[in-house]
Order: C-alpha cells, then structure tokens, then sequence
C-alpha cells in the first residue's frame, strides 16, 4: 500500500515513516526540510523535497495516486504562533489545501491529518473529551481546528488525530525529537540536567496539585500505531466520527517531568521560575475512550519513565 507522508523529515513524521515501512508500507516522503532533517528520513522511503506551498512541488508529489496520506508537515511552536501567526495561518492552513488540491486530482484518498490538544484551550472539565469546547489559545490551535474544519465538507475521506504532548524517541534508530529551537519540555529538561544548564519552568502559579501545567505525554511509537489504524479505518470505510484524541488520560505536572529527568539522569536540575506563557492552558489531558473503543488503541510504550528513559537514551545519542 502506497502511502505519502508530508513533513517525514520531522520527529514524528520520521518515526511513523519507519514503523510503516516496518509495517509493510510503501511510504513516499515529502519534506522541504526547512525545520527536519535529511538524516531522518527513512533510506527505504523515496524522498521529494519541497516546499508543500510550492503548487509545483505539489504537481511533482500528486503526480501518481496514494492508497493514504499522513500530513504531519507544518510549524508546531505555539509561542511562534502567537509572535507570527501570519505564518503559521499560511503554512498550517495553506499546504493542507494544497495537499488536499494534489489529492483530489491526482485520485488519492485516506488522509490522515495532524490536528493538536492546542484547538481545547482551557476546556475546564479534565479528562478532554472530544466534544469539549474547542477555544484555541494560538493562531498554532486555531490553524489546526481550521484544518479539521475543512476537511469535514471535503469528499476525501479524513480523519483528525487530537495528538496530546509527542514525547519519547526510538534511540536504537538514530531517532528522536530534534526541533531547532527545541521548546518542549523533556528534551529540554534533559538537556539541562546533562549540561548543568538553568531550566525555566513557566508558570508555577497554575490551579494545579503543584501550580505547574500538567500535559498528557504519548509515545511516538503509540501515535505511529494509531497512524496505522486510523489508515485502516479509512481504507474499509468504517469512518465513524472526524476527529480523535490521542494521549494515555493520564497527567504529569511539569515538577513531575523534573523529576523523572533528574531520576533517570542522576542529575539535578537547575530551576528558574518564569511567568506564565502566553497560550498555555493549565491542564490538558486526553479522554481516550473513543480511540480506544473504535479502533482499539491501547498505548504501550507511553509509561513517563519509558518516554523519559528512550528520549535520555537520544539525547546522549544525538550529541554523542
Ligand atoms: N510534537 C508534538 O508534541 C505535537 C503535538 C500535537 C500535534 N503535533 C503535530 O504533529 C505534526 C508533526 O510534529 P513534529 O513534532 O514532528 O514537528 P517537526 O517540526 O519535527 O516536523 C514537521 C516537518 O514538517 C516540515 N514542513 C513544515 N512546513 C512544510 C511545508 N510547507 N512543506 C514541506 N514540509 C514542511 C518541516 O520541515 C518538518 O520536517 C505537526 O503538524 C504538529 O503540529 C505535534
């Protein structure tokens, strides 16, 4: 089965790339590289890079049909987001029209699309189900509940995977989170305890058990299965609702997340306390009942000490 994964030079596009191919998939990278690396896109996959706003990239990409596209590619920092959302609006919003354009005339259909926990904003009531409000605190959130907005009156056939926090790496692959600037907390909480670095923890005021935000964390091997199911529920048409949650239902302070880096690392953290960040709810958690009972997901690897261990076991990888 032919597949094209838009963004497979990124963290989770690469991993998902190579768990497919592991899975038996045909997978076709595209990728302009601007914010992914070379080195992580799979060897056994073809390569076209370029940029998806590009209509002639788009035309090259779309000139044979794909059994399934998994558009990861797109800007992730919600902080970035609210500094320029005239980029992310273009970028975000703009290549999953173009993907969607090159899908329609080139026969392809199944796509599975990247949406984010950052459409829910405050939802108040914890866990997030999903049917809780959406009201995204960034233009980042609000590119990706536009996306999902218009693929449900597309005729393409589509679902929306609601990722919660991508965390953990597949150290024995050479893969794992490489983001420039990096500005999720694992990695950087790592990279803290390794290089004796000050760690700014934003936010320590929050209505929370220690009055830091609390994140829901998944595997990235967990979020490459769901992939794979979400792909088969589109192939046999059982197609029962647009959108998905995907995360454990169980929260982590961000404290907590010190902890286990300093636990697994033998080394203790520097902590600045900053204000609050623009854009951060103060609790996001997944309801992930429906993934679950629709196409029987269950997340293996997403244990906080798995996730922490493998992205520590990267990083020392990464920096050699
Ligand atoms: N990392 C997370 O925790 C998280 C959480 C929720 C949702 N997501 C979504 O998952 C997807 C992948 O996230 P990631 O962490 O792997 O990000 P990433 O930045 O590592 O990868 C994104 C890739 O997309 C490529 N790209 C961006 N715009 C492009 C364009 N116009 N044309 C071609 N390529 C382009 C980049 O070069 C990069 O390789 C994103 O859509 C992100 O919003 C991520």
């Amino acid at each position: 089965m032919k597949i094209l994964i838009t963004g497979g030079a990124g963290y989770i596009g690469s991993i998902a790339a190579k768990y497919l191919i592991d899975s038996g998939y045909e997978i076709t990278v595209a990728d302009s590289l601007e914010r992914g690396n070379e080195w992580a896109v799979d060897p056994r996959a073809e390569f076209l890079k370029g940029d998806l706003l590009d209509k002639k990239f788009i035309g090259k990409v779309f000139s044979r049909s794909f059994d399934g596209v998994i558009h990861f590619a797109g800007y992730i920092s919600t902080g970035e987001s609210i500094e320029k959302p005239e980029l992310y609006y273009k970028n975000n919003i703009g290549s999953a029209m173009n993907v969607l354009e090159g899908m329609a005339s080139s026969g392809s259909d199944n796509l599975v699309f990247s949406s984010s926990a950052g459409i829910y904003g405050d939802a108040g009531i914890m866990p997030i189900s999903e049917n809780s409000k959406c009201s995204p605190p960034s233009p980042y959130g609000e590119t990706k509940l536009t996306v999902e907005k218009i693929l449900k009156r597309q005729k393409i056939k589509s679902i929306s995977l609601r990722y919660f926090n991508a965390a953990g790496a597949m150290p024995d692959t050479g893969l794992g989170e490489a983001h420039l600037p990096e500005t999720h907390i694992i990695p950087l909480a790592i990279e803290s305890a390794v290089k004796g670095k000050e760690f700014s923890l934003f936010g320590t005021d929050y209505p929370t058990i220690d009055g830091t935000c609390v994140r829901d964390y998944i595997h990235v091997l967990d979020l490459a299965e769901a992939h794979i199911l979400a792909l088969k529920a589109l192939r046999e048409n059982k197609i029962f609702f647009p959108a998905y949650n995907v995360g454990t239902g169980k929260g982590y302070s961000n404290k907590e997340i010190i902890l286990m880096v300093e636990k697994i690392s033998g080394k203790k953290i520097k902590i600045k306390k900053q204000e609050r960040r623009k854009g951060d709810a103060a609790i996001l958690v997944a309801d992930n009942a429906l993934i679950k009972k629709t196409f029987g997901f269950e997340p293996k690897h997403s244990d906080l000490k798995i996730i922490v261990q493998t992205a520590y076991n990267w990083y020392l990888k990464k920096i050699g």
